[in-house]
């Protein structure tokens, strides 16, 4: 069974990295799918955060990344897969991800979502809290894998 855990990842997180160890073992096969929306300027390129979150998974022999544009099912389609995770931090993302999940359900009946509860020590974290906390020279070291803190830093140098 191939998985999808599709978002932005502007960058990836600790609580990303937590739903994706815990959800790669629930499937042959997970790919992080990175949405390149070109209506949004995210801090990382697409390239850039592909790279990122293959340098994150490098040991973890049943992840790939890729990116991608359009809608998600017809991603999911071309990659085989039936499975869409997401993680819920809290009840405020329910109702966005059920819109989300009820939508892709009937756009495309073979791909159904599985929903992970994020680990309490990462409730409450979001990327732009990550990228927040960085534009004050705050400490990272809680919110994100240490090679992204010098990717986050080197960007706010520019
Ligand atoms: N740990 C830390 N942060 C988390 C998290 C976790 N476990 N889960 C979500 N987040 C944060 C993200 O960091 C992001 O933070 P930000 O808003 O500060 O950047 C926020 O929650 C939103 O998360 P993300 O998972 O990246 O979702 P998204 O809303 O950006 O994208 C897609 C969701 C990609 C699945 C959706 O937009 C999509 O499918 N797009 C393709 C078009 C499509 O098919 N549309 C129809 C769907 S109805």
């Amino acid at each position: 069974m191939t998985g999808i855990y599709p978002g932005s990842f502007d960058p990836i997180t600790l609580g990303h990295m937590d739903i994706i160890k815990r959800s790669s073992k629930t499937v042959d096969r997970l790919i992080v799918g990175v949405l390149n929306n070109q209506g949004k300027t995210p801090m990382f390129t697409a390239e850039e955060r592909v790279a990122m979150i293959r340098e994150a998974v490098k040991d973890m022999p049943n992840v790939e990344v890729r990116s991608f544009e359009g809608l998600l099912v017809d991603f999911a389609r071309s990659m085989g897969a039936s499975i869409i995770v997401r993680g819920l931090r809290a009840i405020t993302d329910f109702e966005y991800e059920l819109q989300m999940s009820q939508t892709n359900r009937i756009m495309n009946k073979d791909v159904d979502t599985i929903f992970f509860t994020t680990s309490l020590e990462y409730s409450y974290l979001s990327s732009s809290v990550v990228k927040e906390v960085a534009m004050f020279d705050g400490d990272l070291t809680q919110f994100v894998p240490p090679f992204v803190i010098e990717k986050v830093r080197a960007k706010l140098k520019k």
